[in-house]
């Protein structure tokens, strides 16, 4: 079980987190806080569920999460246009604060896989899915779901990345509230970032990064290119070097090789 209270002592943010909502089953936390008509209208809206039964990940995949045991959760961003058009640099602050989390209170070296993934040891620990609303052409709410692998022990079925959890790589269970709270304490101050140093928050992310300069195929709607990885140019999309030029690649699944 979950405990708010001890959650909340260690929740140092103005805004994110500042509405909490806490649910032992939902179908998913990003479907319910997109959802205008769910009430859920507080910029920062934080939603976790013990379980969900139609957690989602990106490109329609499923994301499984045992219950009880990992965080799944998602944060409500509203009205903000400038971080609005900067969604590629939500994901990069997403997982940057996910990745210094899991390395300030676990001593483990955590890398991040473009576009939002996050690694432990070549494997996946934690994935991202960013979705949002509009009126008219106008974005009116974005939300970033956030799934960790955090106490599961196993992983069952096939992935398209290999899975583990911190408690598989570290040998103990952790505490699900401090690593929450810090998450949401560097994200809030990422958050910020987008808007005073875009350049500070790419230049981190290519630093934890080790797929650059390698050798990667990437997994493009029905087609796989192969290249190298040349870098991330400075709107967030991935440079890849083919035979005969350089590809900018808006989405997809990269793996080494
Ligand atoms: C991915 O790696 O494909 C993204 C996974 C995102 C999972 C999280 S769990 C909380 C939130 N609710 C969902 O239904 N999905 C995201």
């Amino acid at each position: 079980m979950f405990n708010i209270e001890n959650f909340d002592i260690k929740l140092d943010t103005d805004y994110i987190g500042r509405n909490f909502i806490y649910a032992d089953e939902v179908t998913s936390t990003n479907t319910l806080l997109n959802d205008r008509q769910s009430g859920y209208n507080k910029n920062g809206t934080v939603a976790l569920a013990e379980k969900q039964t139609n957690g989602r990940g990106r490109k329609d995949r499923v994301w499984y999460s045992a219950p009880d045991s990992n965080l799944t959760f998602s944060v409500l961003l509203l009205k903000d246009k400038l971080l609005f058009e900067n969604i590629n640099f939500l994901n990069f602050a997403a997982s940057l604060s996910i990745a210094s989390s899991i390395e300030n209170l676990y001593q483990l070296k955590a890398h991040v896989k473009w576009p939002n993934d996050v690694l432990i040891n070549s494997k996946k620990t934690s994935g991202i899915l960013i979705e949002s609303s509009s009126q008219g052409s106008k974005i009116e709410r974005v939300v970033i779901g956030i799934g960790v692998n955090v106490n599961q022990n196993s992983f069952q079925g096939t992935f398209n990345y290999p899975p583990t959890s911190i408690r598989i790589e570290i040998g103990r269970n952790v505490e699900r509230e401090r690593l929450l709270a810090e998450i949401l304490n560097t994200f809030e101050i990422q958050i910020d970032k987008i808007k005073t140093n875009k350049k500070e928050i790419l230049d981190d992310w290519k630093s934890r990064c080790d797929m650059i300069g390698e050798k990667i195929s990437i997994f493009e709607d029905d087609k796989e290119i192969f290249g190298i990885f040349e870098d991330i140019d400075e709107n967030g999309f991935l440079l890849l070097k083919t035979k005969d030029k350089v590809e900018k690649i808006h989405y997809g699944d990269v793996s080494l090789g």
